[in-house]
Formats: C-alpha cells, structure tokens, sequence
C-alpha cells in the first residue's frame, strides 16, 4: 500500500531536502477507521526519502509498557470505569514522553505520532464526557506540558470510518466497538478541538482518496518546516 503512493513523495520541494536536525513533534489524529495509521506509515516514508531522521510511533503503545496497557485498555473482555480507562491512556502517555517522544525530539528527529493528548480530549472528553478541563491538567502532567507543534487531523464521517474498521478487522476492541453515536461525539469533539487550536491542528478530508490524503498531508508538514525554517 505505501508503495503504491510513494510517487505523491516527489511532491516534495527540494527544499525539504535541507537535513532537519531541529526536532519536531508532529502528530495524526481522528476516529477510528480514518485513515491515520496508513497516513502516518506514508508520510515517514516520503519524508525519510527526502533525507529527514523521521521517528514513527503511536498511542497507546510506543513503549513496552505502553504495549502491555493498550492490551488492557482495549480488551472487550474486560470492564473498567470511563476514568479507569483515563489513567490507562494517561499512564501509557507518560511513559511514551518520557522514553520515546522527548528523547526523540532532543535528537533532531521528526517525530510522528499516531495519536495523543487530543485523542483523550476526543474520547474520554466528547465520547464518554468527562470533564474536560480535570482531563486537560491531567493531560498536561502525563505529558510534562508537551504539546505537538503541528497536528493532522484525519476527518472522516463516523459512519464512514466504523464501515472501514468493521471490514477489516474481526478482533474486538472495547473503545471501537462502541456504537455510532459515540464515535460521532468524539468526531465533533476533534472538530471543537481544530477550531479551538487553528495555531496547530490542521483539518485534512479523509474522505478523499488515500493519494489525495496523502499529499495534502505531505503538503502541510512541508509548508510548516518551511514557515519554521524561514522563522514566519
Ligand atoms: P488506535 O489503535 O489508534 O485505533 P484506530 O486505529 O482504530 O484509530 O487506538 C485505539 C483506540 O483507543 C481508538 O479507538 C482510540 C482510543 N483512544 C482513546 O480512547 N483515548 C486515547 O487517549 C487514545 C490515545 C486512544
């Protein structure tokens, strides 16, 4: 699949070329079943080829205990409370800050993540509807006042992204199986959170062809390094 697309990477301009080695901490967010795993793998292919140190990892998960707790979080099997749930993301959050996100970004890599503190805010904040501002400090302890310096948001109709979900996996998984009208809360909750941040959350049409997601999306990373880079 990413080698299908790898031709969209020649949209690069030459001047993406320059090596990065300022760190930057850019993450992929949306539903479930909007495209951003497949988004992200793409976008760190392209921009590897264009010379870049770029760091691909993903939330919950990225660390090994990360591993252990998304195992837990997103068992079916297993019954937990929307604030038990909470602190599982937030735990495996903190863990991936401080082994893998700071260290990375410290380095001079360009670092993506498959999600981050705007998916609590989505899914524990608009889906379940916990308090939001009791989820943004806890947040901001978990991560040590990290914030992405630049966020794609993967905007996709949730019926359209649970049909994507539903064909391809039969594995269950407790926060995606959760019926429509939550996944449609948690996608207005991203759209709340994209107007409250246009500094650095911006909206991509996932809906469109994968091709087409991903140069848009290459597209707006390049004119961020290179608003970065000329200092505007
Ligand atoms: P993920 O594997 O990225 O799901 P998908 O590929 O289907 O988008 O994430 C697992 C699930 O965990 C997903 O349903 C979103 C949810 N989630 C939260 O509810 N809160 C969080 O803080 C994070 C990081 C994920």
């Amino acid at each position: 699949m990413v080698e299908n697309r790898i031709g969209e990477c020649e949209s690069m301009p030459a001047e993406a070329d320059a090596a990065g080695e300022q760190g930057a901490f850019i993450t992929v967010e949306g539903g479930d079943g909007a495209g951003k795993t497949t988004l992200a793998k793409s976008l760190a292919e392209c921009l590897r080829q264009s010379g870049r140190s770029v760091r691909l990892t993903f939330e919950p998960g990225g660390t090994s205990l990360g591993t252990r707790l998304r195992a837990l979080v997103l068992d079916p099997e297993l019954e937990m409370g929307d604030w038990d749930e909470t602190w599982l993301f937030l735990a495996a959050r903190a863990s991936h800050v401080h082994d893998v996100l700071r260290p990375a970004i410290a380095n001079g890599e360009l670092v993506f993540s498959d999600r981050f503190s705007d998916s609590t805010l989505a899914y524990q904040g608009y889906g379940r509807g916990l308090d939001l501002e009791r989820l943004r400090r806890l947040s901001d302890e978990a991560t040590q006042g990290l914030i992405p310096d630049l966020t794609l948001l993967l905007d996709v109709p949730a019926e359209v992204g649970l049909a994507r979900t539903r064909t391809r996996s039969s594995d269950g998984d407790r926060i995606g199986d959760a019926d429509l009208a939550f996944h449609m809360r948690v996608n207005a909750g991203f759209r709340a959170l994209a107007l409250e941040h246009g500094e650095r959350i911006v909206v991509i049409d996932a809906s469109l062809d994968a091709s087409s997601v991903l140069l848009n999306a290459l597209t707006t990373v390049n004119d961020w390094l290179e608003a970065r880079s000329s200092g505007t």
